[in-house]
């Protein structure tokens, strides 16, 4: 899939209650949503595309009555989809007060009213029914493993980055890890989980995670739905100026075995961006 098919900007949008900075957001089967570009709001991705382009393929009709949560909804792209698709019960967090806004704002002017459920808060911590079960989890996780203390010393040596922070950027491997630890409390018996992991994460690791976790109580059934090689983008100029330690940071997680990517020869790195259906069933 192209991104460049399914993502355009459009500048200064005025005839959708939105000012500013605006793109579009196309997933097919019509399913089209203009969304606000705030920096600090994580834009949707090639890997969001790919996401959003599987929920179509893979929710039948029956998926609808279902209660679904859309877990770090960034710009809530997902969610809309969602409602588009005809899911009565969406409901959506993310622990940046910022996106969940945006998230809101972005609901009103796609479909004019406001009947998705955002809230905010670190994972499940900010849901409003507490102790309520989901049937299916969508969680589009962040991407980057925990860096290492050289390459945290070598970018303080830089100056710092400034953008996007790097707790939003690394550390993909303790939320799942967080996030695996908590979810039998808020799936359903039988519930699916759909995530998108980044290989950068340490995909083997974070899945043993959940074995060595969950194992005795339930039964876990991981399929991999989808897998796309996408190229590693440097997000912002900051984060541009020091792409050198980033791609040795991210090439010796390789070469340790701690996460995968591989190097063309032309220097571009290709990261594996896996969706993953994961089953909990109860012993
Ligand atoms: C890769 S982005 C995905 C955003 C959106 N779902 C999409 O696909 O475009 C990951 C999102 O997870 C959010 N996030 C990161 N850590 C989180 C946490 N501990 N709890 C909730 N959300 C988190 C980030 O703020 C970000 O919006």
């Amino acid at each position: 899939m192209s991104g460049e098919q399914s993502w355009s900007k459009v500048n200064r949008v005025s005839n959708t209650g939105v000012s500013g900075d605006s793109y579009n957001v196309y997933f097919g089967m019509g399913h089209c949503f203009k969304l606000i570009d705030e920096p600090g709001v994580f834009k949707v991705s090639l890997a969001g595309l790919a996401f959003g382009s599987l929920l179509i393929r893979y929710l039948s009709k029956e998926c609808t009555n279902g209660r679904f949560l859309d877990l770090g909804t960034g710009s809530g792209v997902h969610s809309f989809l969602l409602k588009g698709m005809g899911v009565k019960s969406v409901t959506a967090t993310d622990i940046s007060k910022e996106a969940v806004f945006v998230a809101r704002r972005n609901e009103l002017c796609n479909f004019g009213v406001n009947s998705i459920e955002f809230t905010f808060g670190d994972l499940f911590q900010g849901l409003s029914g507490g102790a309520e079960k989901y049937d299916v989890i969508l969680f589009n996780a962040p991407g980057w493993r925990t860096p290492s203390a050289s390459f945290l010393t070598a970018l303080k040596k830089t100056g710092g980055v400034e953008g996007l922070p790097i707790d939003s950027m690394f550390y993909g491997d303790r939320t799942l890890e967080r996030f695996f630890e908590e979810l039998p409390g808020h799936l359903s018996d039988g519930g699916k989980v759909i995530i998108g992991l980044n290989s950068l994460v340490g995909i083997r690791q974070v899945m043993n995670r959940l074995e060595e976790l969950h194992a005795e109580k339930y039964v876990i059934d991981c399929r991999l739905l989808e897998r796309h090689d996408f190229p590693l983008l440097f997000y912002t100029e900051d984060w541009a100026r020091i792409q050198n330690l980033l791609v040795d940071e991210v090439m010796s997680w390789t070469r340790k075995g701690e996460a995968y990517c591989s190097m063309q020869e032309d220097g571009k790195i290709i990261w594996s961006y896996e969706i993953v259906e994961i089953t909990l069933w109860e012993r």
